[in-house]
């Protein structure tokens, strides 16, 4: 299992359903706008995305580096500066596109997601060494059914069609596809029946996990057939002379063994492609591409270039700072706004690593007591996330406007939110505007957005952050919400009950990683019920609060069920927290999954 997959339970289980799904559909956020319009609720350990976008949808476009492509901002030639090998996924709609380019960079080799009808002429700008067709939920006869530009089937660039991408290929060329008699769904046996080096190494029978309707019936001029299952005489098919091969089942997904290495055999063997795609080499193009941004704006502007940077204690905003600070040193200030809704600990190991270890400058705002101040009597969860979201940005504009003229502000944008707000209806999302009511910021002022991650994926962020030396805590911990420990108080937030919920939740997170569970779910964490109920301690009776404990697996967050707990782990922290935390007498578990309950309670 790759380490992504040990992240995210599920992230590559097969289909449940008995045709191949359109990829999901994203929900609303929690202000209730829909999630795919840019909001990163998806892995939400960044506060400072959350503050801003209160203000972000109606400003005008941040500017961004022109080429898109990692390492793009440095000229070519530069030995430190190359790009690397791309191989693009063009996206039919298969719920599996983003897995295909994630198991083609666990290859080393940068894959990028596209839309199915990118024009040629994009294409061969970015240079790919290939082209992967995803499946996708249509029939190629359907009306409207999605196509790719012609010219992909040249013979310039290899391409390799998965599913409803191979019988595209088969169709567009020539050859024949029927509904086929009987529906392929699930686990078969393919036989690979040719000298195919897309299966080089490959036994001649292989489990492959199959998710079609309609079949290949006839091959188009050209190609032969190299694999085929009882049911589907064309399972395979290639024309190795123009560089396009089609397979009807789905590498990508667990449930077909080898299919990893029929995308090695793709891409690295007929593609030949360079395994280059390291978080070593990353690491040295974006900061080389980031510090010859921040030089040019400077020599042009006559500024200093300064840089800043939002923490939010959550991984993305952290190993975005550390590769800024690799590139321009003390031009970055990074500010963490403390606002006491931090788990226990949390803001001390920020402090330690960015301060002491990484020798960062560091403004940390103590705004506890402000934050508590505008919490005080606000019961209703949409209002504290309001509150929580407007107080972060004052401060951290405060915080801003005293270091003086600032040209680049870093967010932790990762790959996920790019391609979901480059569709036309979210383009709205890329933007970003300050708002200066407070603090002195010259009404004119537009940062220009370093966004680091903008080519990652989640898993490869936290490779990333291993590689620049963050401590596994901060590299490898669960999402965990912007409004912090406010929402996992219901009702009224207070400095007791964050006290008291601290405690309780420092018990789950140490017992959960005890039993060696911490990274299999998805979160794991207490909530402080304003519920109490009787109990009896020693000789005397209690009342005091209910807390409860939610523990769920998921693959985004979008959905979740919640985690089989083994009950001595479950029994262990009960114990540990009627004992260990004053003002609780009674733990309860949460067994809801979402929907219909929400990973939060509030
Ligand atoms: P729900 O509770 O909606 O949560 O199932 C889904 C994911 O989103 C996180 N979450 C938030 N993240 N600001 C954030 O940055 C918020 O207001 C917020 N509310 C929920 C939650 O922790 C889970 O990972």
């Amino acid at each position: 299992m790759s380490e992504a997959e040990k992240q995210q339970p599920g992230a590559a289980a097969g289909p449940a359903d008995d045709h191949e799904r359109p990829a999901r559909q994203r929900g609303k956020t929690v202000h209730g706008e829909p999630a795919n319009a840019g909001h990163r609720v998806l892995a939400p350990d960044d506060a400072e995305v959350e503050a801003y976008l209160e203000v972000a949808l109606d400003a005008a476009a941040p500017t961004r580096p022109h080429v898109d492509v990692p390492g793009g901002g440095v000229p070519r030639g530069e030995p430190s500066g190359s790009e690397p090998d791309t191989v693009v996924v063009l996206d039919f709609g298969s719920q599996f596109a983003q897995l295909i380019a994630r198991r083609v960079r666990e290859l080393h080799v940068y894959s990028e997601l596209l839309p199915h009808d990118t024009p040629y002429a994009e294409l061969e700008r970015r240079r790919p060494r290939a082209i992967i067709l995803s499946g996708g939920p249509n029939s190629v006869y359907d009306e409207g059914a999605p196509k790719p530009d012609a010219a992909i089937w040249s013979g310039r660039i290899p391409v390799l069609g998965i599913c409803y991408g191979a019988q595209l290929m088969a169709l567009e060329l020539g050859g024949d596809v029927l509904p086929a008699a009987r529906r392929e769904y699930g686990p078969a046996t393919v036989t690979i029946t040719a000298d195919d080096r897309l299966f080089a190494g490959l036994d001649r029978d292989q489990p492959v996990w199959m998710s079609h309707g309609d079949s290949i019936t006839r091959l188009p001029a050209g190609f032969t057939a190299t694999a085929q299952t009882p049911s589907t005489p064309f399972a395979g098919l290639a024309d190795p002379a123009r560089g396009l091969f089609g397979i009807q089942f789905h590498p990508e997904v667990v449930h077909t063994p080898h299919g990893r290495e029929v995308l090695r055999n793709f891409v690295l063997g007929i593609a030949g492609a360079r395994p280059t795609w390291t978080p070593a080499n990353f690491i040295e193009s974006t900061v080389n591409e980031i510090r010859s941004r921040v030089d040019a704006h400077a020599r042009e502007t006559g500024g200093d270039g300064k840089v800043i940077c939002a923490l939010s204690g959550g991984v993305d905003s952290a190993v975005a700072a550390a590769l800024v600070h690799r590139a321009v040193g003390d031009r970055l200030t990074c500010i963490y706004v403390d606002h006491g809704l931090m788990r226990k600990k949390e803001s001390e190991l920020l402090r330690v690593t960015f301060e002491q270890n990484l020798g960062m400058n560091l403004v940390m705002v103590d705004a506890r007591e402000r934050f508590l101040a505008r919490l005080a009597g606000v019961t209703d969860p949409e209002s504290k996330r309001r509150i929580i979201g407007d107080a972060f940005i004052r401060v951290f504009e405060e915080e801003a406007a005293k270091i003086g003229r600032i040209d680049f502000l870093t967010q932790g944008t990762l790959y996920p939110d790019v391609i979901e707000s480059t569709a036309p209806e979210t383009k709205a999302a890329q933007k970003i505007k300050t708002h200066h009511n407070v603090g002195g910021l010259p009404d004119d002022l537009r940062f220009t957005l370093i966004e680091p991650l903008r080519y990652l994926f989640k898993d490869e962020v936290r490779l990333v952050g291993a590689e620049l030396g963050l401590p596994e805590a901060m590299v490898l911990r669960q999402p965990f919400p912007g409004p912090g420990l406010a929402i996992r108080i219901i009702g009224e937030v207070t400095a007791e009950r964050l006290d008291t919920l601290r405690e309780a939740d420092w018990i789950v997170i140490d017992e959960i990683k005890a039993a060696g569970l911490y990274r299999s779910l998805w979160q794991s964490f207490a909530i402080l019920t304003p519920l109490r109920s009787v109990g009896v301690m020693g000789d005397g009776r209690t009342y005091a609060n209910v807390c409860a404990i939610r523990a769920v697996t998921s693959e985004d967050g979008m959905t979740a069920d919640w985690a089989k707990l083994p009950y001595d782990v479950l029994g262990k922290i009960s114990s540990r927290i009627v004992n260990e935390v004053p003002g609780v007498n009674r733990v309860v578990y949460d067994i809801s999954s979402k929907p219909p309950a929400t990973i939060e309670w509030e």
